[in-house]
């Protein structure tokens, strides 16, 4: 694992979204794994701006997203279908059918996990999975107690999940308790990963999971399993690392990181 740390949110952001564009411009026909929620807006904002000013071409990307609320059709505008489209896919030359979400309305909880499990291995497997984290360790929603063998399926959100999120629903209790997510393993399957935590509120649960112990209680501990992931993060969501200095270190003189400092 290598932990970047920058000045700001926003550094951060920039920083997530040039290397995942630097590793579509490096194999074009790509399969991108993504995440949604607040800390990613910008994000995907600046890949459509990296979009605009011809830096990156999605024409031969597919993406898969991890998760889904079940019971929202795309239309929904907390669907997360409906977030992607207006936060990334409507502003760049991505080619919508290659745009992959769980379906929300899917009759067979059971047989939509099994198709999206099978479009990726279809598709190739994903070459990056971007991940945020949720203020109780979820990636994906893999909730606490999640099995890091897990794959894609229905999952009952915790409260402090449906606290996190129920602010975005008008009212709050609209909001589904249950949603479609990648499992652990299905993540842990990606080529690469890239998680971007931002916010002092996150400090405490980053620390746990660069840095704390392997337990299903956190399911973002699990990316230490992972041999190919960068972490990157803004002061506040660093505050509570111990090996600061070695991170620091690593990011100064690695050759590899040079073009990013
Ligand atoms: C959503 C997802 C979640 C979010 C997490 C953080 O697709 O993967 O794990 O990354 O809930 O959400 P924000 O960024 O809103 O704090």
């Amino acid at each position: 694992m290598e932990v970047i740390i920058q000045p700001d949110a926003a550094a951060a952001a920039k920083m997530t979204a040039r290397l995942i564009a630097d590793a579509i411009n490096a194999k074009p026909q790509f399969n991108l794994g993504l995440a949604t929620g607040a800390t990613m807006e910008p994000v995907y904002a600046e890949l459509a701006a990296m979009n605009r000013r011809n830096e990156v071409d999605f024409s031969r990307v597919s993406t898969f997203n991890l998760d889904e609320y079940i019971g929202l059709p795309p239309e929904d505008k907390n669907s997360y279908r409906y977030y992607m489209n207006y936060h990334l896919f409507d502003k760049i030359n991505i080619d919508k059918k290659n745009t992959n979400l769980p379906d929300g309305m899917a009759a067979d909880e059971v047989a939509e996990g099994a198709r999206y499990e099978a479009a990726m291995k279809k598709a190739g497997g994903i070459d990056l999975q971007l991940l945020g984290i949720g203020s109780d360790g979820h990636i994906g929603f893999n909730e606490p107690l999640s099995s890091f063998a897990s794959r894609t399926r229905a999952k009952p959100l915790t409260p402090a999940t449906y606290r996190q999120n129920s602010v975005y629903f008008d009212p709050p209790e609209t909001m589904p308790m249950r949603a479609f997510t990648m499992g652990v393993g299905t993540i842990l399957d990606a080529k690469r990963i890239v998680m971007l935590i931002t916010g002092a509120k996150k400090a405490g649960i980053a620390a746990q999971a660069i840095e704390g112990p392997l337990t299903s209680m956190v399911t973002g501990s699990a990316i230490q399993l992972h041999p190919a992931v960068v972490v990157v993060l803004d002061e506040g969501a660093a505050a509570q690392l111990t090996m600061r200095e070695y991170y620091d270190w690593v990011f100064a003189h690695e050759p590899k990181w040079k073009n990013y400092r």
